[in-house]
């Protein structure tokens, strides 16, 4: 997988004078269609004041979890642990939300705006363990430079 090029593709989306929803819409697109084993692709945010995640953009097929509590299900728990969730196999997990029987991995990696864990990005595979570091060390530049961008519509 050619992370660097993909990474040089998010910088471009994002210095695009287009709506903040648009750009993370690009860059779910972008993911899931060149990353063969990324099958769903979205953002969760903090939804205000309350305790819970509120979906945001994100491309493959619609989920009915579009808030998710903080503590429930693989996003839930790092909206308080804070820390990277690699699942390489999902019926290992006990606290998981599933979103379709084909989905077998997940990956969630935190979105921090001044130290604070204001969001994610989530990807479901239909694939076992297909997840390696590159993958958390790509996932962890996408939310670091979607981090530098005015998230203020979705705080
Ligand atoms: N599987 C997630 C729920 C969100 S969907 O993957 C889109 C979880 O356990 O938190």
């Amino acid at each position: 997988m050619n992370f660097t090029l993909l990474e040089s593709k998010i910088i471009n989306i994002l210095a695009n004078n287009v709506a903040l929803s648009q750009k993370l819409q690009a860059i779910c697109k972008l993911l899931k269609e060149s990353i063969p084993y990324y099958d769903w692709v979205g953002f969760y945010f903090k939804n205000g004041a309350e305790n819970e995640l509120i979906l945001g953009p994100f491309a493959g097929a619609p989920t009915e979890h579009t808030i998710i509590p903080f503590g429930k299900g693989i996003c839930g728990q790092v909206a308080v642990s804070n820390k990277n969730f690699v699942v390489q196999d999902v019926t290992a997990q006990e606290n998981y939300i599933s979103c379709g029987f084909k989905v077998k991995s997940e990956i969630v990696v935190p979105i921090f705006v001044n130290g604070k864990n204001i969001g994610q990005i989530d990807i479901d595979s239909h694939s076992t363990a297909p997840f390696t570091d590159a993958d958390e060390r790509f996932l962890e530049f996408v939310c670091a430079e979607v981090s530098k961008q005015n998230l203020a519509a979705f705080l």
